[in-house]
């Protein structure tokens, strides 16, 4: 399969599974204020500005576009692939002055046309993307000079003895690990990044393993398919399920980390 056919299929994909997750999204952003925090995290390693102009890639409903508004009165403009997320975030950012679009991060010209920013991010995005160099192109395309770029990954759960619990998990469980659960890895991203920018760092957020979040995570169709590709939503949700309650014995003693990175492109003039 060329670089592109598997581009549109992960694209295609990946926009089907959101589509039809809000619902289950929002319930579980309501019950835990997963992705809110997370965002809380990535902003702070990003040096986010009050008042800033961001551009949010993969904003799925807006969860990351309340924040900004919200804690740190910035300008947001988000995009995802997924109408069904997008719809679901106007209604939901209603109250606000946010802009969500549907489109494709690849292609951010395309769907922003001159505005610039001060800050593009990914919450818990970048890693389905298929290409992240280009991705990443695409963003500091439309930057103002020494910009910021960051993202947050895929959770990694950890447990008290440094373990990886997923491995943990599927052994428990007597299933398959899944050759990949992302569709790029952490390291690939921070290259594309450092290729871009200036002042690259990396960074965590944790909080402690628990796995009823973590069955009620993996239970949104879309968070189920990294786990479980080939079956189908309610075989997927019911494998996740019992994955997570098999692992209840590590609640409080293991945690939940995601990796984070930021950096700026050069100021005009090419300093830093
Ligand atoms: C796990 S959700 C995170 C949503 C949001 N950032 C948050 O923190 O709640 C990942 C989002 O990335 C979007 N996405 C994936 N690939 C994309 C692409 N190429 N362009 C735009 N959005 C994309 C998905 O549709 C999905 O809504």
């Amino acid at each position: 399969m060329t670089d592109d056919r598997f581009a549109a299929r992960v694209k295609a994909t990946v926009a089907g599974n959101f589509d039809c997750s809000p619902g289950p999204y929002q319930d579980f952003e309501g019950r835990y204020r997963f992705f809110a925090d997370l965002t809380l995290g990535l902003v702070e390693l990003m040096e986010v500005r009050p008042g800033s102009r961001v551009l949010d890639v993969g904003c799925g409903n807006g969860v990351s576009a309340r924040v900004l508004c919200e804690n740190h009165r910035c300008l947001v403009v988000g995009v995802d692939l997924s109408a069904g997320m997008i719809a679901d975030g106007r209604r939901r950012l209603a109250d606000l002055d946010v802009r969500l679009l549907v489109g494709d991060g690849e292609h951010l010209g395309e769907v922003v046309g001159d505005e610039r920013f001060d800050c593009v991010m990914y919450n818990a995005a970048l890693f389905v993307f298929p290409d992240p160099a280009r991705a990443l192109a695409a963003a500091a395309a439309v930057l103002d000079p020494g910009g910021a770029i960051g993202f947050s990954f895929y959770p990694e759960l950890v447990g008290p003895d440094g373990d990886d619990l997923f491995v943990t998990g599927y052994e428990r469980i007597g299933a398959p690990l899944p050759k990949k659960r992302v569709i790029t890895t952490f390291e690939d991203a921070f290259r594309a990044l450092a290729d871009r920018c200036v002042e690259v760092r990396r960074g965590t957020w944790e909080r402690p393993f628990d796995s009823a979040l973590l069955a009620d995570f993996f239970s949104i169709p879309a968070q189920s398919a990294s786990l479980f590709p080939r079956l189908d939503i309610d075989a997927r949700r019911d494998l996740a399920r019992r994955l997570f309650t098999g692992l209840a014995d590590f609640d409080g003693r293991g945690i939940i980390r995601c990796r984070l990175a930021a950096g700026r492109v050069a100021a005009r003039g090419g300093a830093s």
